[in-house]
């Protein structure tokens, strides 16, 4: 019998990966073999010796000390791109909430007070603070051409955006060929200077963290969108908020609301829900059951 503990709620149709013959599941099971998360910070907890598999239903790693494991060799699944669609269209809704004022509108909206015809006066009134713009005119870069990146891009394209891409990371060829019509930029500087909105796809490491900074802000046009549902520290959240004070930049998306940017008039934020789609959801659970119980049991 193998026994998994669980550190978050992770979708029955991964646990139902694990014939209940063979496995104990459970969020108080001691002396695991296997464990499933998602979110859960395991840096604040002793791990036991006993856990031989770690499966986070995402794709970030950053929540598991994967230094400290891989000494010991125990292996960290992640789920990359099960939940990258879930991802693209939360980058999307930020864009559109962005680019037509969406979220002021919203609260102007719900602020009107009195009868339909004042409500009418009032609507009237206000709707001129909230013109757009249409995403056909902008230019879009996408920071990380991986799973997600890929699919921002190919969705932007499809609005009729221009999109310029950039990986720090790596040369990932098949990413240009996935995302045909995207142009590749030489370099970050290049890519900010060449772009209306920003939105990064990278994970949070020494070589990304604050790649959004003041100096690159500054080479954006002025009312420039940022949207960063990747990791906070991606952008220097400090040289975002001063550039949208000054009003060179007008909307940050984000994920990851702290409490300096969430009441910020400025910032969309959402409460890390990228992936939180019932078939994201259901497609990271069932990949990370898979692979955990695939090490456990055949050592794969
Ligand atoms: C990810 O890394 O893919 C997300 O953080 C997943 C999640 O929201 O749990």
């Amino acid at each position: 019998m193998y026994k998994i503990l669980t550190l978050n709620n992770i979708s029955p149709l991964g646990l139902q990966r694990l014939p209940r013959d063979k496995y104990e599941i459970g969020s108080e099971i001691s002396q695991p073999d296997g464990v499933l998360l998602r979110s859960f910070k395991m840096h604040d907890m002793d791990i036991p010796t006993s856990v031989k598999a770690i499966g986070r239903a995402g794709a970030g790693v950053n929540n598991i000390p994967v230094d400290e494991m891989t000494k010991r060799g125990v292996p960290v699944f992640n789920a990359p791109g099960a939940n990258a669609n879930a991802v693209k269209e939360l980058v999307l809704a930020g864009l559109l909430m962005a680019s037509r004022n969406i979220h002021g509108a919203m609260k102007f909206a719900a602020g009107i007070q009195g009868d339909d015809a004042a409500v009418s006066v009032a609507v009237e009134a206000g709707k001129k603070n909230f013109v757009g713009s249409e995403l056909p005119s902008k230019t879009l870069g996408v920071i990380g051409l991986g799973a997600i990146g890929v699919r921002v891009a190919n969705a932007a394209l499809s609005l009729g955006m221009k999109v310029v891409g950039y990986d720090p990371l790596i040369s990932v060829q098949s990413a240009w060929q996935l995302s045909s019509g995207v142009e590749k930029a030489v370099s970050l500087d290049s890519l900010f200077s060449q772009c209306d909105a920003i939105t990064v796809h990278v994970p949070l490491i020494d070589a990304t963290r604050g790649i959004v900074n003041a100096d690159r802000l500054k080479m954006m046009p002025k009312g420039g969108i940022i949207v960063n549902l990747a990791r906070g520290g991606i952008c220097d959240d400090k040289a975002v908020l001063a550039s949208l004070d000054s009003g060179h930049t007008a909307a940050y998306v984000i994920d990851f609301p702290t409490e300096a940017l969430m009441k910020h008039a400025k910032v969309i934020s959402f409460p890390h829900l990228g992936a939180s789609t019932n078939e994201a959801e259901e497609n990271c659970a069932v990949m990370v059951a898979d692979s955990v119980s695939g090490f456990l049991q055949d050592g794969t």
